[in-house]
């Protein structure tokens, strides 16, 4: 997939994101001369044939990450922010994720990791998440295409997450993965799911340190109608931080 070369919004506040500048663009404003998106360098405005107005720049990271392609369920980004505030991620941080998915996860962390090293069973969500990175221009990852309950490669990382089924059946090679003082982030859509994580992971000797759900209520703003939004985000999933405090 090619990766987003411009983004337009309208009066509105609708995004449209082009990947193929080189041809004219047609959308429900108008048609935009290839030669008009051309001269955007960092930021402008654009003309249609019908004489609508679009602002246009170049795109951010989060305007390509919300364009990847999805194949299993990514986690929203409410959930993406508390894993990375409770654990500390930073540019020296060294990561092992678990499963890969459409690389999501593992995409918006390498943004800000040093590195970040991705398990994945299914080879064809191995083959969308390797597209995904690529149109991104991430390079700071590596996909391993096998399964993180047969062992984890790699050691002293700072955080392992974990979004897959049966997340207690990583814990050990989690632990062994994990420098002292290390974080393990298991995300799970089910409480019983999060509580035997919890179990395995006491029994490994980790520290469990809390699981919280994150809920996001979004308001309307509009004139006197000011009040949450009727249509809101609901249930995705329990976090889970656990913590290896000893060798
Ligand atoms: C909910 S998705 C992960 C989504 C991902 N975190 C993202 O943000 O795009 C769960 C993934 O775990 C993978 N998976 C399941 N068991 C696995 C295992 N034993 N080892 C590695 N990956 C596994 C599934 O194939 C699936 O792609």
């Amino acid at each position: 997939m090619e990766s987003i070369k411009l983004v337009l919004v309208s009066s509105a506040g609708r995004h449209i994101y082009i990947r193929n500048t080189e041809e004219d663009y047609h959308c429900q404003y108008g048609m935009i001369k290839k030669e008009d998106m051309a001269e955007i360098k960092s930021g402008g405005s654009l003309n249609t044939n019908t004489g609508a107005t679009l602002m246009a720049f170049p795109p951010s990271f989060l305007d390509s990450y919300k364009r990847i392609k999805r194949a299993p369920q990514i986690i929203p980004r409410k959930d993406v922010a508390a894993i990375i505030a409770e654990t500390g991620i930073g540019k020296s941080s060294v990561i092992v994720d678990a499963g890969t998915g459409s690389g999501a996860l593992a995409i918006f962390l390498a943004n800000i990791a040093k590195s970040v090293v991705t398990y994945e069973i299914r080879e064809d969500f191995t083959k969308i998440a390797e597209d995904n990175i690529a149109t991104m221009g991430v390079k700071n990852i590596t996909i391993k295409n096998k399964s993180v309950y047969d062992g984890i490669d790699e050691k002293n990382a700072d955080v392992v997450t974990l979004d897959l089924p049966e997340p207690w059946k990583a814990i050990d090679s989690a632990k062994k993965a994990l420098k002292t003082g290390g974080f393990i982030v298991s995300y799970s859509p089910t409480i019983p799911q999060a509580a035997d994580l919890v179990k395995a992971a006491e029994k490994e000797g980790l520290l469990h340190l809390k699981t919280i759900e994150i809920i996001e209520r979004e308001w309307e703003l509009n004139e006197r109608v000011i009040r949450p939004k009727s249509q809101q985000i609901g249930h995705s999933g329990f976090l889970t931080f656990v913590r290896k405090v000893s060798q």
